[in-house]
């Protein structure tokens, strides 16, 4: 009679304690403008309000989900017109490890939209070189600290497997901004093309409608598009 229940109390109670509630939250790095949630992605639309500035957001719950936020962009300093943007939405579930490592793996449904502007042949190709791909990458640090800054409050410092650390991150609210905790997209719909240079690329079937023709022109962008996200 008691063992089950206890059992389950004793589970319930390491999964709790095995989150740190000071994880918990909306962080943002920078200008603190890039915030998971709501205002930043629309799944179901595969759509994305651009924030006004690049950087990268992160929710953390205190149920072990985790929410991504990224706007990410290369300039090209001798054509300033030549920006090639990536924006990048995913949330899943995070790990926290007895060495400390954060493990944030996705749960499949996130997408990434890639603009590059100057991989067109001409004006007339601009649309074909803006597009959206599945988005599905698991993150692992192998550490974080939060130190509080006496001017911006508590700060996270993620760690990269090399001992790097990346951005720091500011917390915006004690509450994480989210989406629903569930899957929001339809994955299935993927379109492989094999470009005329017999590579492959692949997009979602909402892209693929919306942009005709030229693959290899989408390619090149997509080649460009798989540089470190930081
Ligand atoms: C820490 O634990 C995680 C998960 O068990 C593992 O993947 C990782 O390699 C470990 N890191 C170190 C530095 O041992
Ligand atoms: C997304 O990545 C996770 C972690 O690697 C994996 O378990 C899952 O199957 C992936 N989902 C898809 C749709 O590829
Ligand atoms: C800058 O843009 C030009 C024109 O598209 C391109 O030829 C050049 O390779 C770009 N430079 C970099 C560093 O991306």
């Amino acid at each position: 009679m008691l063992p089950l229940n206890l059992f389950v109390v004793l589970a319930w109670i390491c999964l709790t304690f095995a989150q740190d509630p000071s994880l918990v939250g909306t962080w943002s790095s920078g200008t603190q403008k890039v915030v998971p949630g709501p205002g930043f992605a629309d799944p179901a639309q595969e759509t994305f309000t651009y924030p006004r500035t690049s950087g990268v957001g992160y929710s953390f719950s205190d149920d072990g989900w985790y929410e991504l936020a990224r706007f990410r962009y290369v300039a090209n300093s001798s054509h300033p017109e030549c920006i090639i943007a990536t924006v990048i939405w995913a949330h899943g579930t995070y790990q926290l490890s007895g060495n400390g490592s954060l493990t944030l793996t996705p749960a499949g449904d996130g997408y990434q939209q890639v603009q590059a502007p100057c991989t067109g042949k001409s004006n007339s190709d601009s649309d074909q070189s803006n597009f959206v791909q599945n988005y599905n990458t698991t993150e692992v640090y192998s550490s974080y600290r939060i130190y509080n800054d006496v001017t911006f409050g508590p700060k996270l410092h993620l760690f990269e497997f090399d001992g790097r650390p990346v951005a720091p991150l500011f917390r915006v609210s004690e509450q994480p901004t989210m989406l629903p905790k569930e899957k929001l997209r339809n994955i299935e719909v993927q379109v492989v093309t094999t470009t005329r240079d017999g590579l492959v690329t692949v997009e979602t079937l909402m892209s693929k409608r919306s942009n005709s023709a030229s693959d290899g022109v989408r390619h090149a962008a997509q080649r460009r598009a798989w540089w470190p996200v930081w």
